[in-house]
């Protein structure tokens, strides 16, 4: 099949989504992609932040290729070995002590919310609010897409999830000022990315974390784009050594399969219990995504060896370079 084979199917078959690239890929290997006509580029691209390995890792490639000839889903009705596997280094490596294992970025976002709201109604005083920021990305799904600060991304889909609203990103006064009696959380990107880079100003995730505190809120990360060593620190938040208490994690995690986290502390984590938070779903127990993101997260890759990979990732192949 060539690039136009490629296109004209797709035209021909799928919901017009997306304005995308007149480029069919066929295969990558780590900096590398090929298209249909066996054109190779240079890929900066790295799937929205998803392959921030390469294509193909290696270790990656060969723990799905394990898996799936010994076992591909269960359901979130049993348990596996390999999810404990993974929370345990995620929980390892981070300031959390709980995780929940979902499909995507979107619905990490969602559990992050349900369990701000759940605490805010068990031990928050009947709290609801969260707060959000103008000019960020959480997600496509109708809680994340209330929580993004984007109008294009609301247009057409009105009303949006009500007990959500936006505040100025990287001003703590505003922030405060936004706070209400019915507010139970902040929820942030350490780095704005969808909306350009927007990197905050040093000691803004600090004085949210004291805001926070001071007014008994739940702070939540969206490290979505930032998590998985893509800021030179495993996680953003290291680098002004605060932690949230609730964090979203998907893209990178997965390795180019879909997965999604939510981290949280055992304090937080309480307000979920079983039949009260996340409904049990067919598909959230499975096993190749979580084999995927543990070998992702093997100790070779965590944070001692990222300004390592960081290189190893950079180094262009030898006919680029
Ligand atoms: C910061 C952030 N949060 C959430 C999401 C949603 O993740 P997903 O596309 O896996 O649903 C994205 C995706 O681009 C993102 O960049």
């Amino acid at each position: 099949m060539t690039n136009a084979d490629v296109f004209a199917r797709n035209a021909a078959h799928e919901i017009g989504l997306y304005s995308r690239q007149p480029l069919a890929l066929a295969r990558g290997s780590g900096c590398s992609v090929w298209d249909a006509d066996g054109k190779r580029y240079l890929d900066f691209f790295a799937g929205v932040a998803v392959n921030s390995l390469g294509h193909c890792h290696p270790a990656v490639v060969e723990a799905i290729r394990r898996q799936a000839g010994e076992l591909l889903h269960v359901s979130n009705h049993y348990h596996t070995a390999i999810e404990g596997e993974l929370a345990e280094l995620l929980c390892r490596h981070s300031f959390a002590e709980r995780v929940f294992l979902c499909n995507s970025g979107t619905e990490a976002i969602e559990a992050a919310m349900k369990l701000a709201r759940r605490w805010g109604a068990e031990m928050g005083g009947g709290r609801y609010e969260i707060l959000a920021t103008h000019g960020s990305f959480h997600g496509r799904t109708f809680g994340a897409l209330s929580a993004t600060g984007q109008e294009k991304y609301h247009r057409g889909y009105f009303p949006l999830l009500p007990g959500v609203r936006l505040a100025p990103f990287d001003d703590l006064d505003a922030m405060e000022a936004a706070v209400a009696p019915e507010t139970i959380a902040i929820m942030v990107e350490p780095i704005q990315g969808e909306g350009g880079v927007v990197v905050p100003k040093p000691g803004y995730l600090r004085g949210l974390r004291t805001l926070a505190e001071r007014r008994d809120l739940l702070l939540i990360f969206d490290e979505i784009q930032t998590g998985m060593g893509r800021t030179g620190r495993l996680f953003a938040y290291e680098h002004e050594d605060v932690a949230p208490d609730i964090m979203a994690l998907a893209k990178a995690l997965g390795g180019g399969v879909p997965i999604g986290a939510l981290c949280t502390t055992d304090r937080i984590a309480a307000a979920f219990t079983p039949g009260t938070g996340m409904t049990p779903r067919a598909k959230t127990g499975n096993a190749s995504s979580r084999t995927s993101a543990r070998s992702r997260m093997t100790p070779s890759m965590t944070n001692a060896a990222i300004p390592r990979r960081w290189a190893t990732a950079h180094t262009l192949p030898p006919a680029i370079a």
